[in-house]
């Protein structure tokens, strides 16, 4: 079912933007386009947008019901979700709590090292540059961000992870490092928004010792390792399982 919606506001790879009716809310629908390494390498998942539009609502309600702000609204159809409109920071906000993928390319550090406190990295959210790693200093030149609201935005990144690190191990899901974007709405608060989804997180099944077959998220994309959507499938079946059905909006 595709909810009625406005014009097209913004393509992305894995998400389309849609205006509604109320200037304060826009429609996004969750796309079976799977990408890495700057699009270089692309496919058709069919099912993925819905998983990953079914797990992202969830989690967006854990974050609000523990007190962390998110554009989420609520859910619109099986890959469609109404959201805040907000204006998204190009700033690509990961944490880290175990090192993996890239930090383990640019830093001696062994895959799989405990990362205690863990490492939070801000890279300038722009494919024609490649999403380059940030410095402090290059963000003070970019200046998209006050020193206040910087501070904020690494403040809401931590919560994120203490809330979504002890839920995913509440389902047996090791959550190695994930990506969020956030965004300033429309009376200027800080929102999580963007996705969160096994696009965005490293999860490994907790349940499982060999290296491959735990991976349960977008390396097994990167990687070649196949059965791709079943694991965004075993994803939701833990998340679900722990989570209220999430609301309708729209
Ligand atoms: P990295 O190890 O490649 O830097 O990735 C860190 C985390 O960020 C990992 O959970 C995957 C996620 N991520 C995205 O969501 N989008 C991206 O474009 C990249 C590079 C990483
Ligand atoms: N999201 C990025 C891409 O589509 C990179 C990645 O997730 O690996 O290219």
């Amino acid at each position: 079912m595709t909810p009625s919606h406005g014009p097209l506001l913004h393509e992305g790879k894995a998400k389309r933007v849609y205006a509604t009716q109320d200037s304060e809310r826009v429609a996004v629908e969750f796309k079976d386009d799977a990408t890495a390494f700057n699009a270089l390498k692309k496919a058709q998942l069919a099912g993925k947008g819905e998983l990953n539009c079914q797990i992202s609502a969830r989690l967006f309600e854990l974050l609000e019901r523990e007190g962390i702000p998110t554009h989420y609204i609520g859910l619109q159809a099986n890959n469609w979700m109404l959201v805040k409109s907000v204006r998204i920071v190009p700033v690509e906000v990961v944490v880290r709590n175990i090192a993996f993928g890239s930090l383990c390319k640019q830093m001696p550090i062994e895959p799989g090292t405990p990362l205690d406190p863990p490492l939070l990295d801000l890279y300038y959210k722009d494919d024609a540059f490649g999403d380059p790693l940030l410095t402090e200093a290059r963000l003070a030149r970019l200046a998209l961000l006050s020193e206040e609201q910087r501070k904020e935005l690494e403040r809401l990144a931590f919560a994120v992870n203490d809330s979504l690190r002890r839920f995913f191990a509440s389902v047996q899901l090791q959550l190695v490092d994930f990506k969020i974007e956030l965004g300033f709405s429309a009376d200027g608060t800080l929102l999580v928004a963007d996705e969160i989804s096994p696009d965005t997180c490293r999860l490994w099944d907790l349940q499982v010792a060999d290296a491959q077959a735990r991976i349960l998220d977008k390396d097994r994309f990167r990687q070649d390792l196949g059965g791709v959507v079943e694991a965004y499938g075993e994803v939701l079946k833990r998340v679900q399982g722990a989570c209220p059905s999430p609301r309708f909006d729209g």
